[in-house]
């Protein structure tokens, strides 16, 4: 959850969500879901956007998640329903615009959940479905060949490492029309980046991809990188923002 948070703070994932809220132009009265919704943040937001008279609901397989999402959400007419994407709780052609952030990286039959949303989504409905691509992940400083091999042993602990790029084929091959694609790279804050390297350099270390010595001089540089102020680590989120026909 504190990773979640961190994340939603920086000013790129900011930044992704004013623009998908902004192209999904939701309205008083729509029904709204956010798919995959993690802390219900977003769906908090949507309850906002389509007030008393519509319904914003957020959907997660994860129930502890759902339990923080409703503390959270309080008094809002935020609703939060216990469902996986590939099975989505709700009858077909009920909801106006679905919202999906960072959740395809984690399916590995993406094409199933987009029939889904196609099944829920009213005629004219909209959709946003936001991804990181993990290839365009950038971390300085390092050995190119250690952060290469880190990197590789990143996109195997996921099903669905290079989702940002496969948003389009999905979306249209599921029948929907495009209507924009946006993207951002966000940039990762060293504090929220420091304890993830890290973990990625001891696991990677656990299962032989790089040595003791390639950890501890990774760790080394990237401290120093961060004690002089020369540093980056981002990756690249895609939102494709289509409507059903
Ligand atoms: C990286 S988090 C993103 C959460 C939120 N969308 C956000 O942007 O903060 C991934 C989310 O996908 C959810 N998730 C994983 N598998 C899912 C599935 N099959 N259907 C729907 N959501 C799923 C997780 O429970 C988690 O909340």
């Amino acid at each position: 959850m504190r990773l979640l948070d961190d994340q939603a703070a920086l000013p790129g994932v900011v930044r992704m969500r004013r623009w998908v809220r902004d192209a999904l132009a939701v309205r008083p009265g729509e029904t709204a879901v956010d798919l995959g919704c993690g802390t219900g943040t977003e769906a908090v937001e949507l309850a906002r956007l389509v007030g008393e008279a519509g319904r914003a609901i957020g959907i997660d397989p994860n129930p502890s998640l759902l339990a923080l999402a409703r503390d959270r959400a309080g008094e809002t007419q935020a609703e939060f329903i216990e469902g996986s994407a590939y099975a989505l709780p709700l009858p077909a052609e009920v909801v106006d615009v679905l919202r999906c952030e960072r959740v395809y990286q984690h399916l590995d039959d993406p094409a199933r959940a987009t029939a889904e949303i196609a099944r829920v989504l009213r005629p004219g409905g909209r959709v946003a479905v936001v991804d990181s691509d993990w290839s365009t992940a950038i971390f300085h400083p390092g050995e190119p060949q250690v952060l290469a091999a880190l990197r590789e042993r990143m996109d195997s602990g996921i099903p669905n490492p290079r989702s940002g790029r496969r948003l389009r084929g999905l979306l249209a091959g599921a029948g929907f029309a495009i209507d924009d694609i946006g993207s951002e790279a966000v940039v990762w804050d060293p504090v929220t980046v420091l304890p993830m390297c890290r973990d990625i350099a001891e696991s990677g270390f656990a299962d032989g991809v790089v040595t003791a010595e390639q950890r501890d001089r990774l760790i080394a540089d990237i401290e120093g990188g961060i004690a002089a102020g020369d540093y980056h680590f981002s990756v690249t989120m895609f939102a494709v923002i289509a409507h059903k026909p």
